[in-house]
């Protein structure tokens, strides 16, 4: 056995509010988690985005930051870092992942084209559409099944490429934007081999793969841990081996790259480069900037380097099942197997005796809250939304709520707290009696949508 590879050196008070408290903070963010303060949470699991702790080195860096309009040189700094660790050649700064997605989103998708994904994203889906494309999901099946215990819930169904192929021709098809440790489906990890199959499936197609690296390194891990012939091979290979498949990432740096602001566009593709860089300037920033303050840039090229240390990310994946097994243990439902940033309570078999159209994950969220200060963050039908077309509700099969661990933030006598806390609710889920939509805002509603009880 190990402990956590740091010791910790600076500290943040929590508290935790009464429950006539957490009441009141609920009933006024309309039941969205979302729309709560911080300073209301206990112990905040509403993302792993943003969240991170980072290291003394990073905040030395901070000091470091050299904030000319053009050419600073943390830029060069992150770009070594880019090429070294992720391989890719070319490198446009953001100001976070979902500016990487739009760019990509309008400068290779033509109207009508489709995007297969292995799973949508809330963000890259709505820039796909935006763009005019049509996102089509070609995840394997079992990764809409939470008690599956298949080991690479992430891997795409090379069939499923295949139907969309035949029936539309490839040139229909913009790219394949592959998302290692896929978050909707529960931060299920790609196999090597499957990601090794799309690349060969592509190539005569002509079809390019572009990678939503946000949580790469954490399946990199769950590579290494489940993929026979990875057991001996550093967590930092296997991603450049995967990335190698790839034509280029978008990244949001919140993630894996350990900060709390930042992302990117990496590519090796000359073209997409010139272009994405006049389109950073518009949007973003000077191409050697983008958003991203010099500071800021150092942050996640240091950072890039410390995510890639086996010690490292075998204890952030650690206690991520740490949390799992103490739930599954108990009996609480959960997607199995727990995948690389968040524990997912399966709601549908917690609150299986509300109807769907209670949101049953909304309400296991909220109810979570009020309980025991601890913040989750609904993952089924409210942030599936809309179909762009018909205006109907999408039905995703997932009905979700993510319990996200923010890396080298709390220790495992909070994940003891959240752990009894969501069993003791377990426990009296009858109490729970669902909740009515009152405000729906037309894109990404989940994160403004208000609610009341039923
Ligand atoms: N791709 C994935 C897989 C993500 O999880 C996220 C963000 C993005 C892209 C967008 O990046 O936030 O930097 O603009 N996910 C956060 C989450 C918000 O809580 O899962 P961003």
């Amino acid at each position: 056995m190990t402990a956590e590879p740091y010791k910790i050196k600076m500290v943040e008070p929590i508290r935790l509010k009464s429950h006539a408290d957490r009441l009141r903070a609920i009933a006024q963010a309309g039941y969205n988690t979302f729309l709560l303060r911080s300073e209301d949470v206990y112990i905040d699991l509403l993302t792993d985005s943003g969240t991170n702790a980072m290291s003394d080195r990073q905040w030395a860096g901070m000091m470091l930051g050299d904030e000319s309009y053009a050419g600073a040189r943390n830029f060069y700094h992150l770009q070594r870092a880019v090429r070294e660790v992720y391989g890719f050649r070319h490198l446009v700064p953001t100001h976070q992942g979902r500016a990487a997605e739009h760019i990509t989103s309008q400068l290779r998708i033509k109207p009508g084209q489709f995007v297969p994904m292995n799973m949508y994203f809330t963000t890259t889906r709505e820039h796909v559409e935006r763009a005019g494309g049509r996102f089509v999901d070609c995840i394997v099946d079992s990764a809409h099944d939470p008690t599956s215990d298949d080991p690479f819930k992430g891997n795409v169904d090379i069939a499923k490429l295949q139907r969309l192929a035949d029936a539309n021709g490839p040139e229909s098809i913009a790219y394949i934007s592959l998302a290692p440790a896929v978050n909707m489906a529960g931060g299920q990890p790609m196999s090597m081999a499957n990601v090794e199959q799309v690349a060969r499936w592509a190539e005569p197609h002509g079809i390019p793969i572009i990678f939503d690296a946000t949580r790469a390194v954490e399946n990199a891990y769950l590579i290494q841990q489940r993929e026979p012939g990875y057991q001996n091979v550093t967590v930092r290979t296997i991603l450049k081996k995967m990335m190698a498949l790839g034509e280029g990432c978008t990244m949001s740096s919140k993630k894996d790259n350990l900060v709390n602001i930042g992302g990117f566009l990496a590519t090796d593709n000359e073209e997409f480069f010139a272009a994405a860089k006049e389109m950073v300037v518009v949007f973003e920033g000077l191409h050697t900037y983008g958003g991203m303050a010099g500071r800021d840039m150092e942050a996640v090229a240091r950072g890039i380097y410390e995510m890639v240390d086996d010690a490292y990310i075998a204890s952030r994946v650690g206690q991520v099942h740490y949390l799992g097994r103490q739930l599954a243990d108990a009996g609480v439902p959960i997607v199995t197997p727990v995948g690389g940033h968040a524990v997912f309570v399966d709601a549908d078999r917690f609150l299986a005796h509300l109807r769907p159209e209670a949101f049953r994950a909304q309400s296991l969220a909220a109810a979570l809250y009020t309980d025991s200060g601890v913040r989750a963050m609904e993952r089924g039908r409210v942030s599936a939304g809309r179909d762009h077309g018909s205006g109907e509700n999408r039905r995703p099969q997932l009905e979700t709520v993510r319990l996200t661990i923010p890396r080298r933030v709390y220790s495992n006598l909070h994940m003891d707290y959240v752990a009894q806390s969501c069993i003791d609710l377990y426990q009296d889920r009858k109490q729970i009696t669902g909740l009515r939509m009152v405000y729906e805002p037309a894109s990404l509603r989940f994160f403004q949508a208000r609610f009341e009880p039923r």
